[in-house]
């Protein structure tokens, strides 16, 4: 039988190509996408993957989808936590809104996901989550406390979580991206963009494929060992 995914934020960017190497290896997909109705319908006439609307950051809402997505295609077996917003500035500029925004749909994101699949998985004695950090929760980032905080707890939420799923055959990883060329890193201003590639040593941004090959190994069928990690993919920028 396929395993059914979901991929939160699974139509563009990252998360895009994570849907369609999940579907090119026999997994049944669903996308999940909070806003860009029209990126999403195309997304699902280009790929044959269909996609659902809620957004992350409502508890409610990621409870619902998964029970949309399981009545529709099955009992959900993998989650990747991929969606993720930036609201960028320094502490001094940043508003509160700015900082709860990306703590309850970067951060929040995951638990709300986890709560509406983990226990299926669990009662079924098989799961897979990929949660997406960040090299920037990792090593910092000027102008994103918010950013870096959630993504910096993503990576404890990974851990704590692949404790409680270990022993019921439900893996828990992250991986932490480094500058993908995405329309998220591509409205970083030029300059300072251009500052960041020249301290990568593979001297290039990555590509939003190179990540999705790294959750095909994490959600593989024989990656059971695997399990409370963080997979690095970043061209060398930050060696943790
Ligand atoms: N270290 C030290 N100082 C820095 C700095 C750094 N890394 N970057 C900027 N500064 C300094 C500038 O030199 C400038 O100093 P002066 O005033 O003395 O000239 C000052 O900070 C500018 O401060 P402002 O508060 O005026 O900054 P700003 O409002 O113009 O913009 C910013 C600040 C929004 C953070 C902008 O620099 C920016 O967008 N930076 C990029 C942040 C980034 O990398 N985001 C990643 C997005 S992609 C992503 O997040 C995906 C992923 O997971 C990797």
């Amino acid at each position: 039988m396929a395993r059914v995914a979901i991929v939160t934020g699974g139509t563009r960017g990252i998360g895009e190509a994570i849907s369609v190497a999940l579907k090119d290896h026999g997994i049944t997909v669903a996308a999940n996408y909070a806003g860009n109705e029209e990126r999403a319908r195309a997304f699902t006439e280009r790929t044959g993957i269909k996609s659902y609307k809620w957004d992350v950051a409502d508890h409610q809402a990621c409870l619902d989808g998964v029970a949309q997505v399981e009545a529709e295609l099955g009992p959900v077996d993998i989650v990747v936590n991929n969606a993720g917003i930036t609201r960028d500035s320094t502490l001094l500029k940043q508003t509160w809104e700015q900082w709860q925004e990306v703590i309850d749909t970067n951060l929040g994101g995951c638990f709300n996901m986890a709560k509406a699949a983990f226990p299926g998985m669990r009662e079924r004695g098989w799961g897979r989550i990929v949660n997406i950090g960040s090299i920037n929760g990792q090593a910092g980032q000027y102008g994103q406390v918010n950013y870096a905080a959630a993504k910096s707890g993503i990576h404890g939420f990974t851990k704590a979580l692949a404790q409680e799923g270990a022993r019921f055959g439900v893996t828990v990883n992250a991986i932490a991206p480094g500058y993908i060329d995405t329309d998220m890193v591509a409205a970083v201003p030029p300059d300072v963009l251009a500052k960041i590639v020249a301290k990568i040593p593979v001297g290039r941004l990555g590509k939003a494929e190179e990540i999705a090959r790294g959750v095909l190994f994490l959600t593989g069928e024989d990656s059971g060992f695997v399990t409370g990690s963080t997979l690095s993919i970043n061209g060398g920028q930050h060696m943790y």
